[in-house]
């Protein structure tokens, strides 16, 4: 795989005529946390996939232990409400993947949670490895999801399941994220590449025009009020940094010691 970026690695594969971009993240130390350079890196890598002829489908992939573990902690702990919403926290280079116009697979192994969850809810479908967790656990930081956590996992999954991992901050495995909807198929982690990449090479075998079509339609499906939901999140999101309870719950994450929030 190609190492012109710092944190993702870049690769094309695929044997037919048009050819499937593959893009790894690939922080390993941090669980492939989502940094400012990953995402930007990210951003640049779809769209330089989208924009070539050549390339029928992408998979965005992690490692095996996890796709990522969410948005960077460290670098998010010291914003306060002025500085998140001044900086475009998440908003300024997280929903480059919602421009792409071609299917965009997501092969999950490992965790995905908090922003990791989040990505892949933005991949048109996922894949999972059976070692895969998904989870919002923001809660437990004092803060909520910012990447459309609270307005997607509901559509994927329902309200009860999502309601749920949102508030108790429970993962959930790969079996019971088959069964709620928010995979599309499990598959044994040393198949997920194959599996993934064969799917891959199934939508590179159709007609351009058809997949993207379908993309954009099943996507329209979904919207309305989605991306007023969104809208109204990162508000909220970038206020809770102005809390006690954020700077409690991620100092505590540095520290590594269990957090005492004091509501407010
Ligand atoms: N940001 C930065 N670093 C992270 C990270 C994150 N989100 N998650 C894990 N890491 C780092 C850890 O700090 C640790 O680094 P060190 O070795 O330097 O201490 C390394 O990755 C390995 O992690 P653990 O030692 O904790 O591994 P584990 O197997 O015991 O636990 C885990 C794995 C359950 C994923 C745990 O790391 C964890 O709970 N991570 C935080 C998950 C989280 O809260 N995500 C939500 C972030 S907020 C967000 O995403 C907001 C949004 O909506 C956009």
């Amino acid at each position: 795989m190609s190492n012109s970026y710092e944190c993702i690695l870049t690769e094309v594969v695929g044997t037919g005529e048009r050819k499937t971009g593959l893009i790894r993240l690939n922080r390993p130390k941090q669980l492939n946390a989502l940094n400012d350079m990953l995402m930007d890196e990210l951003g640049q890598a779809l769209l330089a996939f989208d924009a070539d002829e050549g390339i029928g489908c992408i998979v965005l992939t992690g490692s095996e232990r996890a796709f990522a573990a969410g948005a960077d902690i460290p670098t998010m702990a010291p914003h306060n409400f002025m500085s998140a919403f001044k900086s475009g926290l998440i908003s300024k280079n997280w929903e480059t993947i919602l421009r792409v116009r071609k299917p965009v697979i997501g092969a999950v192994a490992g965790f995905a949670l908090g922003g990791g969850c989040e990505l892949a809810m933005m991949c048109d479908f996922l894949i999972a490895a059976d070692s895969a967790k998904f989870g919002q656990p923001e809660i437990k930081l004092g803060i909520i999801p910012g990447a459309g956590g609270t307005q997607r996992l509901p559509r994927a999954v329902g309200k009860s399941k999502a309601m749920d991992m949102l508030l108790t901050a429970r993962m959930m495995d790969a079996t019971e994220a088959e069964r709620a909807g928010l995979v599309s198929r499990v598959v044994p982690a040393d198949q997920l590449m194959t599996e993934a990449l064969a799917a891959a090479e199934a939508i590179n075998g159709f007609s351009a025009p058809s997949t993207m079509l379908i993309k954009e339609l099943v996507n329209l499906s979904f919207q309305g009020a989605l991306s007023d939901g969104v809208a109204v999140e990162r508000r909220y999101f970038h206020a809770l940094f102005g809390s006690e309870d954020q700077r409690e719950g991620m100092g505590a994450f540095l520290e590594k010691r269990a957090p005492k929030f004091q509501h407010r």
